[in-house]
């Protein structure tokens, strides 16, 4: 990043100066620990995991599960029950779940043991509705027994593939409706990607609307659950001093960055298909483009909340074929060398092609055509197997209007910088001038750093978590709507034959 220091001759040091940080102080709001994490009672229920022997539900979803449930974050009574094609029983899918928990302390132990009481497995043919018929009796079977009131959340852990026949056989077996036959409220979670194009989208989400209705429906972006994007909003609209310059009198750029340093690990076959633009642009990126240009909701409400995104998409200018170069670059990862250890290309990743032409890397130039940001450049990049892991939105305010410093420093004053860090920093910092202490006048550029964490010792909810409790709360705030899916996909009108920009490196 570049330094802000301008010496008084107008010429710039060689040795660039950091920023001198400056710490922030914390309120403590008195919340007891516990009460972060939800408000209770939350209703009783079950959540049916399909795809339960899989990599997500392991890694993310029964870890987030066990996390809520040691802050107190799960409503009692509560049950789990993981479906897979895989035959297993009970204590050997608890078994295996457990091996993929790193669990330390004695206490940990003891608390997974009173944890896996709430784990049940159930086999499922995911192409055969009378195995659908079994899983709706052994749910009411749990009902009956846990009292869990018939309060159902189906999370699709599966291979996108295998939505709809899901979907349309938990409409068939009658476990989509709702307060029927003694059934409670039904929930449907669903992971990205919610179609290749905007027409397999709007097809998924026919099949998914023949059981389900929008508001059973939540589609997941991770991204919007983390505490630092959940910040934005708060941020933006709960301070009074930053709005009035948010816009493109005061704002010269907005950047916002999504770098990797993984590769495709072992996810070839959906990440070929897929490539950067879908994988991170059409939902993580869009999103946090949205949050950064909305405007002000009336209330801090989910649907006035997703409306207000929704008009962001509708605003965005749509590339201009002839000179796309000037707005789009992409490219893919080659081989080499991560701390000392050779790493394989993209073509040589297991399960790519060996002439993919899939995209790794995208930077792109998107302009937000309203009266707020007309002509302020919104630059997104995001790409895999990058130099540091980074996840960050910068806003590059635009120069002093006019330096009364001039015969002092030169010409030119570096612009005030603001950076809401996601990853791998929580932070919100803020650059600026100051007058260096001491005789000579010089500039010295101050950055005001908040920690997101700083001062609270409270349980910190990971995106997941975060998900599982807002699908449990009935919160789809955080969770895309139908509209916003399609015009994210339907940007930038050629439906992404931005494949044609390959190769066109920055
Ligand atoms: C996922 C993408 O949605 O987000 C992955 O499918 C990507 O390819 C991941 O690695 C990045 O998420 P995070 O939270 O690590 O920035």
């Amino acid at each position: 990043m570049k330094s802000m220091d301008v010496r008084s001759d107008g010429t710039e040091p060689k040795e660039q100066p950091q920023p001198v940080v400056a710490a922030c102080q914390v309120a403590d709001l008195g919340i007891a620990p516990h009460q972060c994490v939800a408000p209770q009672p939350l209703d009783p229920c079950t959540i049916v995991i399909f795809g339960a022997s899989g990599d997500l539900a392991a890694r993310k979803l029964i870890p987030a599960l066990f996390n809520l449930y040691r802050n107190g974050g799960l409503p009692d009574p509560f049950r789990i029950v993981g479906c897979a094609r895989t035959a297993m029983d009970h204590e050997e899918f608890r078994a295996k779940l457990k091996e993929h928990l790193a669990l330390d302390e004695p206490s940990e132990h003891s608390q997974w043991d009173d944890f896996v009481s709430l784990l049940h497995y159930q086999s499922v043919d995911y192409g055969d509705i009378t195995s659908f018929v079994k899983l709706a009796g052994y749910l009411k079977t749990l009902d009956g027994e846990r009292k869990t009131g018939g309060n159902r959340i189906f999370y699709l852990a599966i291979p996108p593939m295998l939505y709809e026949a899901v979907a349309r056989h938990l409409g068939e077996a009658g476990m989509a409706g709702e307060k029927q036959d003694g059934s409670g409220w039904s929930r449907l979670v669903v992971e990205k990607p919610f179609g290749r194009d905007l027409a397999t989208a709007i097809a998924l989400d026919r099949s998914l609307r023949e059981y389900f209705e929008e508001r059973q429906i939540y589609r997941i972006d991770h991204y919007l659950a983390k505490e630092t994007v959940q910040n934005i909003l708060i941020f933006r609209f709960a301070n009074s001093i930053f709005e009035p310059i948010w816009n493109r009198r005061y704002i010269k750029s907005v950047s916002i960055t999504a770098a990797e340093t993984l590769g495709v690990e072992n996810r070839a076959g959906y990440y070929d298909e897929a490539g950067v633009l879908r994988d991170m642009f059409q939902n993580h990126m869009m999103q946090l483009l949205a949050l950064t240009a909305m405007e002000a909701p009336p209330r801090f409400e989910t649907e006035w909340v997703r409306d207000e995104k929704a008009k962001v998409f509708r605003a965005l200018r749509p590339f201009p074929v002839d000179t796309i170069y000037d707005h789009l670059v992409s490219g893919q990862y080659g081989p080499g060398t991560i701390n000392g250890k050779q790493v394989p290309g993209y073509r040589e990743e297991p399960g790519v092609r060996s002439d993919s032409l899939t995209p790794t890397f995208a930077s792109m130039r998107v302009f937000v055509d309203n009266w707020r940001w007309q002509g302020v450049p919104f630059f997104l990049t995001s790409g895999k197997r990058l130099a540091e892991k980074l996840s960050e939105i910068s806003i590059q305010f635009r120069e002093v209007p006019h330096s009364i410093f001039r015969s002092v420093f030169g010409e030119e004053i570096r612009e005030n910088r603001l950076t809401l860090g996601i990853y791998p920093e929580e932070k919100i910092s803020l650059t600026f001038q100051t007058k260096n202490p001491g005789a000579m006048l010089r500039l010295r550029p101050v950055t005001m750093d908040f920690r997101y964490r700083q001062s609270y010792s409270g349980p910190a909810l990971d995106a997941y978590e975060k998900v599982l409790l807002d699908a449990i709360r009935r919160d789809q705030m955080l969770f895309l709507r139908q509209d916003a899916v399609e015009l994210a996909l339907a940007f930038p009108k050629s439906e992404w034959t931005i494949r044609a920009s390959h190769y066109r490196l920055l």
